[in-house]
């Protein structure tokens, strides 16, 4: 702490706004974006820079945030009065902290850890009171301005609803990131007032109340896509397209093939290996990683799914949570799988749904094979051996095993466990009626 290049860091994530614009049942920093939470994205981004004191600032829906973002301790903020009144609910959390006090919104996502880092040595290397991250994005809208000196001093932060037009006119404005000076912390605090048009304490007043104090601030200009608050549904599918291309990218960079990236879509945590191929039209829901040289024909959904090297999915299957692919296994259209293990070499290529199950290594699952795993009441598991055949069109009925080496006719339905090597007809049995067709055809004609 005594160390004047590198203080100790404490990060405040304030979080409890209603996020009214979003016009949702759900609090505003839990809607997803690539399958995280938008405050997640922002912890993520925190936890790189390895702060020694953290907390989260909520307030609406105070429980399922406080739940989303744990072990992150949090404190909540009743009533939501403004971002100044967020951080000073922060107080006790940040009691005896002399060290850079970075805040940060639970609704700007997709900042990344190097721009702050370069925000906080900017602040050091001031001895500024504040550092501001600044941004020039395409519609300024109702974000604050920020009003600098010609040498980059900041002088003040004002709020859209407050400026007259000139300050309006400003393109620079204000990401509400923002690094703060520990020790001069709670004095700046305690004089923010809410005579403002919204009634609330704006943390953005810090600035020209330092500034009264005849303390510097600085402001650190970043790139408008890292910098997007979001406020509604638009800006949310706005923040959405700036994740995927960074995702796209990352996958790219790992190795990966991917034939029409506008149409792959990723989650925060997808890991692809390298030589694998996609094709256009595959989502990847959260929870997947795939192995090396495995190809995903077009039209896939992936959640909660491993799957190792050399596998072949597709086209239109979908793999829900629990689904693990061994080396080389095959799955193919029109197939659905949940919780099954399908080991390596085996092969569901058409039209069946295999849940709750196990399939041995090799072992091919014939057209329209169903595990019947839910009874009403239940889940049942159903366990196929390696080297086993299923016919098509056969019914599983859980709970039921499958011995190694096995074969199950066509069109069976199965209710008890089959012997490794046995054979297995359970279907109704054909008969022929010799000329029983053309007789039928003249009964109709007469
Ligand atoms: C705020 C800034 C604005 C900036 C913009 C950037 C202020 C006064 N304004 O405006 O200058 O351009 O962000 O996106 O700071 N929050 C609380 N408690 C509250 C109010 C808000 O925790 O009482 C949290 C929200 O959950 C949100 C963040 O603070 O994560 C920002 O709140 P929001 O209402 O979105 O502020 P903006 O109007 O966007
Ligand atoms: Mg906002």
């Amino acid at each position: 702490m005594t160390d004047k290049t590198s203080p100790a860091l404490a990060v405040v994530v304030l979080a409890a706004g209603k996020g009214t614009r979003m016009r949702s049942a759900l609090p505003k920093v839990l809607h997803p974006l690539a399958g995280l939470p938008l405050v997640g994205h922002v912890l993520a981004t925190a936890e790189a820079l390895s702060p020694e004191r953290r907390v989260v600032v909520v307030g609406a829906d105070a429980e399922a945030v406080a739940q989303a973002v744990a072990p992150w301790p949090s404190v909540v903020q009743a009533p939501q009065a403004g971002t100044g009144h967020a951080l000073l609910q922060a107080s006790d959390a940040l009691s005896g902290f002399t060290g850079d006090v970075l805040v940060l919104y639970g609704d700007t996502p997709l900042l990344e850890a190097e721009t702050l880092s370069a925000m906080l040595a900017a602040r050091r290397k001031a001895a500024a009171a504040t550092a501001v991250l600044g941004f020039r994005p395409a519609d300024p809208g109702l974000y604050g301005r920020l009003v600098c000196d010609d040498d980059g001093t900041l002088e003040r932060i004002v709020e859209a609803r407050e400026a007259d037009a000139a300050t309006l006119a400003l393109t620079l404005c204000n990401s509400g990131v923002m690094a703060i000076d520990g020790e001069a912390l709670p004095g700046l605090l305690a004089r923010l007032d809410n005579a403002n048009a919204k009634g609330e304490y704006y943390l953005t007043d810090i600035v020209a109340i330092a500034a009264a104090d005849g303390c510097r601030s600085v402001m650190v200009e970043a790139p408008a896509d890292s910098l997007l608050g979001i406020d509604s549904r638009a800006d949310l599918a706005v923040a959405e397209a700036v994740i995927q291309t960074r995702l796209r990218a990352r996958a790219m960079a790992a190795g990966a093939t991917l034939t029409d990236p506008a149409s792959t879509f990723f989650s925060h945590d997808t890991v692809l290996a390298q030589d694998v191929s996609v094709g256009p039209n595959v989502v990847f829901a959260p929870g997947v990683r795939v192995g090396e040289g495995t190809e995903i024909l077009p039209f896939c959904h992936l959640e909660g799914v491993e799957v190792a090297a050399g596998a072949r999915i597709g086209p239109f299957a979908r793999l829900r949570p629990g689904t693990r692919l061994g080396e080389g296994a095959r799955i193919g259209n029109f197939v659905e799988t949940k919780a099954a293990e399908i080991a390596a070499g085996a092969k569901v290529n058409h039209l069946s749904y295999i849940g709750d199950a196990s399939v041995g290594a090799a072992s091919n699952i014939g057209a329209g094979t169903i595990t019947c795993n839910y009874d009403g009441f239940a889940k049942h598991r159903t366990e196929i051996g390696a080297g086993a055949f299923i016919g098509s069109n056969t019914a599983l009925v859980a709970p039921v095993s499958i011995g190694d080496g096995a074969m199950v006719g066509a069109g069976s339905t199965v209710t008890k466990d089959v012997e490794a090597d046995a054979l297995a007809v359970a279907r109704g049995q054909q008969r022929d009626v010799p000329d029983g067709a053309a007789r039928f055809r003249r009964q109709r004609k007469d």
